[in-house]
C-alpha cells in the first residue's frame, strides 16, 4: 500500500493534520504518523492514532520499536514523508542535520521525497534565519506547500498559515506522480442489497463492502473519478468519494444508470436476486402455520451494464462460488458480456484476505491469498495496463 510517513510538529496547524489524515486514507494512502513532543500539546496521539488507523511513532528511544522497525528503516519504507506543519523549528533543524528526536531523524536518514508544509507566525516566517532554511531545504530538493497569507491565530496578519488540506493533497499527488487513470471515470457497487418483506424484515446477502471499498480507493489513488454505489456495508463509504446509497437490487440499477456513462464499471456488490413480489405494509404477524413468500428476480445489474447502449469501456465481475469455480465463472463471462470476471472462493466473505483469479477471453491470473487492499492494487494495476495496451 502506498505509505506516507506524516510528521507533526508542534504548532496551532497541528490540528489541520487531523483532517489531513482522513483525506490520505480516504484517497488510498497508508499514513504513518510521527509526532515531535510539542505536537503532542496541540492534538492528542490518541486521535491521530485513531483517525490513521496505525500508531503513533514519537520517541526515538523507545526499545521496541527499534527493535521492530528502526527509526532508518522508518525513514526508508515509505514512499513520502510530509511534515504538517513543519515549525520554524523543525526547519532549522533539519537545514543543520539536527537529529534529536525521531521525527528529525527520521528526516535525516530518509532518501524519500519530503513535502513541507510550513505554518508559523508571519514574523518568523519572514525572519532571515527562516528564509535562509527554507532556502537550503529547498536547494537540497525538499518541496514546499504554502504558507498562504492571512489572519494568523495569533492575531497576526502575513504570510505563515499552513496551507489548506486540498492543497496539500494536490502537492502529495504532484509529487507522488503516476496518476494513470487520471481522466478515467469509473463506477464501482459494493456491499449487500436488501429486499424488503416488510417493514422490519428483508432478504439480503452476506457481503461486508469492503472489497468494493478497497476497490474504488484503489482506482481514485491512480486518478480515476469514481462513483462508488453502495448497499449496507460494515465499512464506511470513502469521504470526499462521491457514493451514492442504494438500498435495493432496483434502487441501485437506477442509480447506476443515472452515472452511467463511465469508462469502467466494476460489480463487486452482492446485489440479492430475487425480492418478494409485495412488500407487506405492517410487520407481518406470525401465525404459527407455513408462510410461502413468493420472489421475483431481481434486474441483474452486471447483465445490463454489459448489454448497454453506454456500455463502459471495461466491464468487471465478481463471481463468488462455492464449487465449479472456474466453469461457473466461465458462464457468467459470456452470459453477462463481462470483460473480466473475478473468481473468489466464498471463504473470502468474512476473512481479511482475498483469494482472486482473474478470467478474461484472453488470459486467466491467479493471485494468491492477499489483502483486499492488495487485491484492490492489482485489479487496479490490471486496469492501467489493460488501457495502456489499448485493448478494446
Ligand atoms: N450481480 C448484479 N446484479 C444481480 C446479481 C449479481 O449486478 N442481480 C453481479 C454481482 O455484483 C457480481 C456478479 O453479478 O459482480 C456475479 O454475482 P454472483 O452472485 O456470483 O452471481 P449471480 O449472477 O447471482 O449468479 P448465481 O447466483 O447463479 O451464482
Amino acid at each position: 500500500m502506498p505509505t506516507i510517513h506524516l510528521i507533526i510538529s508542534g504548532g496551532i496547524a497541528a490540528y489541520k493534520a487531523l483532517e489531513l489524515i482522513r483525506r490520505l486514507r480516504d484517497a488510498g494512502w497508508r499514513v504513518v504518523p510521527v509526532m515531535t513532543r510539542s505536537a503532542a500539546h496541540f492534538v492528542t496521539p490518541l486521535s491521530v492514532a485513531a483517525l490513521a488507523g496505525e500508531k503513533v511513532y514519537g520517541d526515538l528511544f523507545s526499545l521496541t520499536d527499534e527493535a521492530e522497525m528502526g527509526h532508518i528503516r522508518l525513514a526508508r519504507d515509505a514512499d513520502l514523508i510530509v511534515v504538517a506543519p513543519a515549525t520554524a523549528n523543525i526547519m532549522a533543524k533539519m537545514a543543520h542535520g539536527e537529529a534529536d528526536d525521531l521525527a528529525t531523524a527520521v528526516l535525516l536518514a530518509t532518501d524519500r521525497p519530503v513535502l513541507l508544509a510550513p505554518a508559523m507566525n508571519p514574523h518568523m516566517w519572514d525572519h532571515v534565519a527562516t528564509r535562509e532554511n527554507v532556502k537550503t531545504l529547498a536547494a537540497r530538493g525538499m518541496h514546499f506547500v504554502g504558507p498562504n497569507g492571512g489572519d494568523m491565530a495569533c492575531g497576526e496578519v502575513g504570510t505563515g498559515r499552513m496551507a489548506e488540506v486540498p492543497d496539500i493533497l494536490a502537492a502529495i499527488e504532484k509529487i507522488s506522480g503516476a496518476r494513470p487513470l487520471a481522466g478515467k471515470t469509473a463506477i464501482v457497487t459494493a456491499g449487500a442489497t436488501q429486499e424488503p418483506i416488510d417493514p422490519v424484515r428483508f432478504i439480503t446477502n452476506g457481503s461486508s463492502g469492503r472489497q468494493g471499498v478497497a476497490i474504488a480507493k484503489a482506482l481514485a489513488r491512480a486518478g480515476a473519478k469514481v462513483t462508488l454505489i453502495h448497499g449496507v456495508m460494515q465499512v464506511d463509504a470513502p469521504v470526499g468519494m462521491n457514493a451514492i446509497f442504494a438500498r435495493t437490487a432496483d434502487e441501485m440499477w437506477t442509480a447506476v444508470q443515472q452515472v452511467l456513462p463511465a469508462d469502467i464499471f466494476i460489480g463487486a456488490a452482492a446485489v440479492a436476486d430475487y425480492a418478494p413480489v409485495e412488500i407487506a405494509g405492517q410487520k407481518i404477524k406470525k401465525s404459527g402455520e407455513e408462510m410461502t413468500i413468493t420472489l421475483r428476480p431481481t434486474v441483474d445489474i452486471l447483465k445490463s451494464v454489459g448489454n448497454h447502449t453506454r456500455r463502459p469501456k471495461l466491464v468487471i465481475g465478481f463471481a463468488l462460488e462455492t464449487e465449479s469455480h472456474f466453469e461457473n465463472a466461465q458462464a457468467k463471462l459470456a452470459a453477462k458480456k463481462s470483460d473480466w470476471i473475478l473468481i473468489n472462493d466464498v471463504s473470502a466473505m468474512h476473512a481479511e484476505d482475498n483469494k482472486i483469479t482473474l478470467l478474461s477471453s484472453a488470459k486467466n491470473i491467479e493471485w494468491p491469498a492477499i489483502s483486499k487492499d492488495s487485491v484492490a492494487r492489482m485489479i487496479t494495476e490490471e486496469i492501467v495496463n489493460h488501457f495502456a495496451r489499448g485493448e478494446p
